[in-house]
């Protein structure tokens, strides 16, 4: 496969074998210089673009470029030692510029959809722009999926990346001038570690994900309808039709939403119409830790897929709408479940629902929310 193997070669580029000697003096062990490389990746708005590459100590990599803080790629191992990316993307920036659907980008101002593009907030209407209908969807019209963010290496030898964003007052009808801060770091055990922090000078509804689609069998040829989902969430948010939620706070028990133990993602699809593309409300124990919020399963591959998170909700997204229009890895066309998101965020249409957890951030305050996707192997 033509994805595969150009995956490999970057993945083998970052390979630094190292001789370590063992105590006993004639073994050798292959070891991974950790760290971070830099390259063009074309241009924006006059402006370079770049593409970064993290690689772990065990030789998985990430690359990302500051055109919406991507994620172009995560390579990792499947059973048989066969590298290949977890997450759909592309190899130039071009299609990028294309308007995909987000694919692994950062989503905001505010990620998923804000009803009627408008909300009240201390009685003055902010009216947004209109994107998915009469709907905002994911910050609307040029979302920070599609500006450049500034990107600083901070170490070495520490595989991270920094990303900088000022989203104007004003922007997309937003109110607030926003200051983000977004780290990914790819951790020794497997993990993408996304950091993600904000400050305003006017309260603000701020909602910030990365839209990332994996499929952990690497091939998107393989439906993601066969792999095995289990969420930590009794209750779910449903919506109208066109996907914005009514307000209610429903349980799972009993309807196709229950994920709660584990079950092949397939199995009740066609219960839900146009798929699954749901928030569910997340078992926390208490509103800021890291918890496990959900698995998902491969058996082809062999890999796992573990969501952590400090978020409320997370939206999971069976690719209704993905209809072949772009090319996995410039290889095989992205097709309907071809891959799926978890998207870890605070409810959709928060702002119009004075019942949902709040996701207004306030001057003075610091908007702080973390989440890990971590790639374990069975081998
Ligand atoms: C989110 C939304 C979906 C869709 C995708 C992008 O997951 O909930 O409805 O808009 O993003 O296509």
């Amino acid at each position: 496969m033509k994805s595969l193997s150009s995956l490999t070669a970057i993945a083998a580029l970052f390979f630094l074998v190292s001789s370590c000697n063992n105590p006993s003096g004639n073994e050798k062990s292959t070891t991974v210089k950790a760290g971070v490389t830099t390259k063009d990746f074309g241009e924006f708005e006059g402006k370079k673009v770049q593409l970064f590459t993290l690689v772990n100590h065990k030789g998985d990599t990430v690359t990302i470029t500051n055109y919406g803080g991507t994620v172009t790629s995560f390579v990792v191992p499947d059973k048989n030692g066969n590298y290949s990316s977890v997450v759909i993307g592309f190899v130039s920036l071009n299609p990028y510029l294309q308007k995909p659907p987000y694919f692994g980008a950062l989503i905001g101002r505010y990620a998923n959809r804000i009803g009627n593009a408008a909300f009240t907030l201390y009685k003055n209407t902010y009216k947004l722009n209109a994107n998915d209908g009469k709907n905002t969807l994911h910050g609307g019209l040029k979302g920070f999926d599609k500006v450049l963010w500034n990107a600083s290496v901070p170490s070495d030898t520490i595989p991270s990346l920094d990303l900088t964003y000022n989203s104007k007052n004003g922007e997309e009808g937003f109110p607030g001038n926003l200051e983000v801060h977004v780290t990914y770091t790819l951790t020794d055990d497997g993990g993408l570690k996304i950091v993600y922090d904000a400050t305003t000078d006017q309260a603000t509804p701020v909602n910030l994900t990365n839209h990332s689609y994996f499929n952990l069998s690497g091939n998107v040829k393989n439906s993601i309808l066969d792999e095995t989902l289990w969420i930590d969430a009794d209750k779910y948010t449903p919506v109208d039709s066109t996907l914005i939620p009514t307000g209610e706070i429903t349980s799972v028990k009993g309807t196709p939403f229950d994920f709660t133990t584990p079950k092949k993602i397939g199995r009740d699809i066609d219960q839900v119409k146009g798929g699954y593309d749901h928030n569910y409300v997340l078992n926390r124990t208490d509103s800021t830790s890291l918890e496990k919020a959900a698995t998902v399963t491969d058996s082809i591959s062999g890999r796992t897929l573990e969501v952590y998170t400090t978020q409320p909700g997370i939206q999971f997204y069976t690719g209704n709408f993905l209809d072949g229009t772009f090319k996995n890895h410039g290889g095989n066309p992205i097709t309907k479940h071809s891959a799926l998101c978890l998207e870890t965020q605070h409810f959709p249409d928060s702002p119009n629902k004075s019942n949902f957890p709040n996701a207004v951030l306030q001057p003075g305050e610091k908007y702080h929310e973390v989440t890990v996707y971590k790639i374990k192997v069975n081998q």
